[in-house]
């Protein structure tokens, strides 16, 4: 089965075994049918790389649905099935005048995938307005709801790339987020230097509305899109560093720019990283890295995943000899 379609990467690599679920009870059957088999779960493959062939079979969650489930004030709690396209789902916010996600527009990927890395963008993080989840154990078919806690968030960084690894299905995540529509103290976030630069250029009234347009303004000059230049977003994290580390380079590389994360640690773009070691818009093949965000790989047409691993192993070994940073993949490398 070609999975070229399912991954944003454009990776063509094949699957022995593929199923699609579209509900709850499907799901459950299909993972009591493959019992003592692991299986590969997939959503909307914008976060992977896919470097041979899937020998797992493929469970392709497309579970669909948007409910209002509670409004306490302003507070509105919202269940969003796991295979709701995740910008698609922004946009319905934006639309009903719910406030809280407008700063993680156009980001790549579905609903049920998006506690895993704790997506962010622009100042926030999905933690921000996430309340729970509800998830399906994959051995004992038990459904279970884990809360914000349970999760355990962190910078792209969450339980399900730790101790819950391989461990559940995401069958639906629940958010709280601000109704417009009523009185309320909503704060929109619009630190980010590129936000307001944005919205200046834009001259409009500040609303969730401005702020999504300004984002996605933002998004499609430096990201590529995926549906023409295939591509999985930030291939790698921005590397956490001690501060006295960074004291030191920063004497020899005056211009580095670092945020603060606590009073020993600061966050590097691993994007300046790269492009000061000179990759910025290079291409191997058809493997390369973005000529606007030196952060994001992108497959010109055919490259192999392992062509596009190899050029991150590069990237990796000249940041770390310039540097002495080790930079992390963001992406989940599939390598059966
Ligand atoms: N920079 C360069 N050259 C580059 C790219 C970046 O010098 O080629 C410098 C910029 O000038 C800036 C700094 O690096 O000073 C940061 O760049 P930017 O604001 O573009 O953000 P980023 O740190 O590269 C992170 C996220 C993005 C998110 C943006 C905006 C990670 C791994 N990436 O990128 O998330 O959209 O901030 O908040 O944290 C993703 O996860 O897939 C993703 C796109």
């Amino acid at each position: 089965f070609p999975l070229k379609e399912f991954n944003t990467f454009g990776i063509s690599a094949f699957a022995k075994a593929y199923t699609a679920v579209a509900s709850l009870q499907q799901l459950k059957e299909v993972l009591g049918f493959y019992k003592e088999t692991q299986v590969f779960l997939l959503g909307g493959g914008s976060n992977m790389l896919l470097i041979n062939d899937i020998q797992k079979p493929v469970v392709h969650v497309l579970l669909k649905g948007i409910e209002i489930i509670k409004s306490d004030g302003s507070d509105t709690y919202l269940k969003v099935m796991a295979g709701e396209n995740w910008h698609d789902f922004v946009l319905y916010c934006i639309k009903n005048n719910f406030a809280g996600i407008e700063n993680l527009s156009l980001i790549p990927g579905n609903v049920g995938t998006s506690p895993i890395q704790n997506i962010g963008a622009y100042g926030v993080e999905l933690k921000d307005s996430f309340y729970s989840c509800d998830v399906i154990d994959i051995k004992t078919l038990e459904e279970k709801t884990l809360s914000l806690t349970d999760c355990n968030f962190g910078y792209r960084d969450s339980i399900f790339k730790n101790e819950a690894l391989g461990k559940y299905v995401i069958t639906s995540v629940t958010f709280k987020l601000t109704d417009l529509n009523k009185p309320n103290n909503y704060q929109l976030k619009t630190d980010y230097g590129a936000i307001q630069s944005e919205l200046a250029r834009l001259d409009e009234t500040l609303s969730i509305q401005t702020v999504s347009k300004a984002v996605i303004n933002i998004r499609s000059s430096k990201l590529p899109d995926p549906k023409i230049i295939g591509n999985s977003g930030s291939f790698f994290k921005n590397p956490i560093i001690k501060r006295s580390l960074y004291d030191d380079l920063v004497r020899m590389h005056p211009e580095m720019p670092a945020y603060d994360v606590d009073h020993d640690h600061v966050k590097v773009p691993a994007g300046w990283l790269i492009d000061q070691s000179g990759f910025k818009g290079k291409r191997y093949g058809d493997a390369g890295i973005h000529e606007k965000q030196a952060l994001v790989l992108v497959n010109y047409g055919n490259a192999t995943g392992q062509e596009i691993l190899d050029v991150s192993h590069k990237i990796q070994k000249a940041v770390y000899d310039r540097y002495g940073i080790e930079i992390e993949t963001e992406v989940n490398l599939i390598n059966e």
